[in-house]
């Protein structure tokens, strides 16, 4: 086992007692003296204040990687501890001091059986959460200072525990891999507290907001499209990205289709689609900044591509946001083969919206719907959260979803601000296999 791995490393000299002896048991796979230990809410989420360890990241680490010595009740008693956690409301998705979920901790030592009930647990949280409606206010960090009750849905935990050890910074997912952590409590809430709490590594970036994003200054450099804070709105290495999705969505690509795409971009996808020679192409952009490249002389979407339509308004920009441009679609009563979407500084209550209130009324039957997959994209857990909690949404919406896998080449990609994030400020992409969604109506 790695020394950083090790007991001694994770639990340290100055962690509370009554937390000490939890992540003891749950080291030693006690499931039984772990059950006792948690007898208020919150106990099963307590943090070693230094390491950061919760009970589940010492449950899922004392397994260390695979060996021979592995016997299956040696594996048994593990899952039923990391079960018996979640069954008092670990939380999935904490972070330790090197900034590993107790998943993500799984997935290193090549654990899939409890890195499975990571997932399952994290896709249950969120879908609550999604139930409670609170993927809006996943995104910034302060929102939550006033807000307890958003950090209790987040955790999909039943309450915040009054010693504070529930005030860990929590992973959370939005669009295009952006990724937030929540802060925990108020500094006057702190003070209550007699015990040391965890300070959670500080999270590399703030959120990106759609309001703010779409008042903020682009620049269009050489393969890339960044906001005025360095956030990479778009960039040259997904384009086999885009060209595999044109391909999923134009199955022989056969020219006469109706295309709608949402966010221009750089215009990569829609360079794409206009090469299939479609009936149709509307194109949904709200950046003003995108806009006047789009309507720039060297811009292959200007008002020349609109006049080239084989019938007006069959090629057309619509400026605006999506939410309200779609409306008009709708009331218009446009219909398409094949819709794309793929925003910038939205969170997936905005993906879940599109699919479920304007896919069924602006696709054909027929159709096939697809868009971005960059939900969770900076944490192998996080997108495999979201692949499962998106199906199921997909489903409640009369969608079926095909993942095609993707490999992503990863050599230009491997480390932040070298390579393709020159110049970006987060790496939002750290995996090498992408999913995409090929989505068509059930039944
Ligand atoms: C990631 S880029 C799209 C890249 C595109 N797929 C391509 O191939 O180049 C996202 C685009 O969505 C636009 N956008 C963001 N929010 C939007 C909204 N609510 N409505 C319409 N467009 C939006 C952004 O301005 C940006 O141009």
């Amino acid at each position: 086992m790695a020394d950083q791995d090790c007991i001694s490393a994770r639990i340290s000299s100055n962690c509370p007692p009554e937390t000490q002896r939890l992540l003891t048991a749950a080291w030693a796979h006690d499931a039984a003296t772990v059950r006792k230990l948690i007898d208020e809410p919150g106990k099963a989420s307590c943090q070693d204040p230094q390491t950061g360890e919760t009970p589940l990241h010492a449950a899922i680490r004392a397994c260390g990687p695979p060996s021979e010595d592995d016997t299956p009740e040696d594996l048994e008693a593990a899952r039923k501890t990391v079960y018996e956690l979640f069954l008092w409301g670990a939380i999935w998705n904490d972070v330790d001091d090197h900034n590993e979920t107790p998943g993500c901790v799984a997935h290193r030592l090549k654990r899939p059986e409890l890195y499975g009930l990571c997932v399952d647990a994290g896709t249950r949280a969120e879908l609550l959460f999604g139930v409670l409606d609170g993927y809006e206010e996943l995104g910034s960090e302060g929102e939550y200072e006033d807000e307890e009750v958003e950090v209790e849905m987040e955790n999909g935990d039943a309450a915040v525990g009054e010693d504070g050890d529930e005030a860990p910074q929590l992973v959370s997912m939005e669009e295009n891999g952006q990724n937030g952590a929540a802060e925990g409590m108020e500094a006057a809430e702190e003070e209550k507290l007699d015990a040391p709490t965890f300070q959670p590594p500080i999270p590399e970036d703030p959120d990106v907001n759609s309001e703010i994003y779409l008042r903020s200054k682009l620049t269009y450099t050489d393969g890339k499209l960044v906001d005025n804070t360095g956030n990479g709105v778009m960039m040259a290495w997904e384009t086999e990205i885009m060209r595999q999705s044109v391909d999923a969505l134009l199955p022989g690509k056969e020219p006469g289709k109706r295309v709608l795409n949402i966010g221009f971009g750089m215009g990569i996808i829609d360079t794409m689609f206009a090469d299939t020679k479609p009936s149709k192409h509307h194109i949904i952009e709200a950046h003003p900044e995108v806009l006047d490249h789009i309507s720039s002389p060297e811009s292959k979407f200007g008002t020349s591509w609109e006049s080239a339509a084989p019938e007006p308004g069959a090629f057309k920009i619509y400026q605006g946001k999506w939410q309200e441009v779609c409306l008009q679609l709708l009331e218009e009563g446009e219909i398409y083969d094949a819709i794309y979407f793929d925003t910038f500084g939205e969170d997936y209550s905005q993906l879940r919206k599109f699919f479920t209130e304007f896919i069924p009324g602006l696709l054909d039957s027929d159709g096939i719907f697809g868009f971005f997959n960059g939900l969770g994209a900076d944490r192998q857990i996080c997108y495999d959260v979201y692949t499962k909690v998106s199906e199921m949404h997909l489903a409640d919406a009369g969608l079926d979803v095909e993942w095609k896998n993707i490999d992503v080449d990863m050599k230009a990609l491997a480390e932040a601000g070298k390579g393709e994030w020159e110049g970006v400020k987060r790496r939002y992409w750290t995996l090498d296999t992408y999913r995409l969604p090929i989505c068509t109506f059930l039944g």
